[in-house]
């Protein structure tokens, strides 16, 4: 699907949304245009398989751009039904999305879970109707992913992130001695926080942090924040840290680019001169993030392979949805446990950013 229909589909969907919200249909709604095709799988002839998807938040920028490589993989597919849906941060919704798409037919149904810790309904409901599932990039503890044996997951490796993050910025703080503004020998850092008790904000705070000292910088820390993933929230957060330390703050970690974007929209607004800000270091590389290293205005960033998740998530659904097992993709993904397939990261900083921008 194009970038611009993509945007064009989900601006239709918000300006229905309180109207179907109120009469209980904006799912349905929902389905049926990004699917482009009915529902009913009794119409659909009977080699066609029909993949649903549903994502915990459609406005998340990394998610809504992992989506877009998704549908676009599947659209080059024509024996492939698809189905988005937008859980809206509610489980319960989700739940009955789920629930939906098994009545619906969908033969393998890819999960993006609101609230990683209670997957238990996705999955009984799935074991019960013997159809599999894929969970994504919010992942489900150990025990409940081994409660069957059709549950999947694609992802990443957490500590990995935050270890080349912590990288990145240790080798800045460490080749470049103007970082350290007041010369007091420390950086004094915050670091930016996703959602508390997401896999990806508890590791990727850790290791960043973790690394940076262990790779010889001395730090002073002078406060973190929880920004949820969110541009707007971050912003609100670091406008009050300039409030309190003025100049003062000679590094960002952000556990995701859209906090780090956050952040410098906060340096923007003070009105500071660009040569004191702080050092800001993302994760992600989403299209936003990317630029802002172009121009500067981020150090470097971590990137987050949406292209290879989407392309692993939609070979292993359709592989299952065809009746294949995960084994099929053994020469083209690295395969953990039968159950996980984790892309890996990569550092970015001005001096490769144009190989990501090219992608
Ligand atoms: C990404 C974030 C995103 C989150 C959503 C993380 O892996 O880095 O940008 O908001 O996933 O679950
Ligand atoms: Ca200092």
């Amino acid at each position: 699907m194009k970038d611009h229909l993509w945007k064009k589909i989900f601006a239709r969907v918000r300006h229905c949304s309180r109207r179907f919200l109120i009469a209980g249909c904006l799912v349905p709604l929902f389905a049926t245009i990004l699917s482009g095709c009915t529902t009913n799988s009794a119409a659909r002839p009977s080699d066609k398989i029909k993949v649903g998807v549903t994502i915990y938040d459609q406005y998340d920028t990394f998610l809504s751009q992992y989506m877009d490589c998704f549908t676009k993989e599947l659209e080059a597919v024509e024996d492939v039904d698809l189905v988005v849906y937008n859980a809206s941060q509610s489980q319960q919704t989700q739940n009955a999305q789920v629930k939906k798409m098994i009545e619906d037919g969908c033969d393998v149904i890819c999960v993006n879970l609101v609230d990683r810790t209670d997957p238990s309904t996705v999955i009984d409901a799935a074991k019960k109707a013997d159809v599999p599932i894929i969970f994504f990039n919010r992942e489900l503890v150990e025990g409940d992913i081994g409660r069957w044996n059709r549950l999947f997951y694609i992802g990443a490796d957490a500590a990995q992130s935050g270890i080349l993050e912590g990288e990145l910025a240790a080798s800045t703080c460490l080749s470049d001695k103007s970082i350290d503004r007041n010369g007091d020998g420390k950086i004094q850092y915050i670091v930016l926080e996703g959602e508390a008790g997401h896999q990806d904000a508890i590791v990727r705070t850790e290791y960043s942090v973790d690394t940076l000292i262990k790779k010889g910088v001395e730090v002073d820390k002078l406060g973190y924040a929880i920004a949820n993933w969110n541009r707007a929230q971050a912003q609100t957060k670091v406008a009050s840290f300039i409030e309190n330390y003025g100049d003062g703050i000679e590094l960002i970690m952000s556990n995701n680019d859209d906090m780090a974007l956050g952040a410098i929209d906060a340096y923007e607004a003070s009105g500071m001169l660009k040569s004191d800000w702080p050092a800001i270091f993302g994760i992600d590389g989403t299209t936003v993030g990317l630029e802002a290293v172009r121009d500067d205005k981020m150090t470097g960033t971590v990137y987050n392979d949406k292209e290879g998740q989407a392309e692993a998530m939609y070979r292993l659904a359709v592989t299952l949805g065809h009746g294949g097992s995960i084994e099929e993709l053994a020469d083209e993904f690295e395969i953990t446990d039968g159950k996980y397939i984790r892309l890996p990261y990569e550092k970015i900083t001005a001096t490769n950013i144009n190989k990501f921008l090219s992608r």
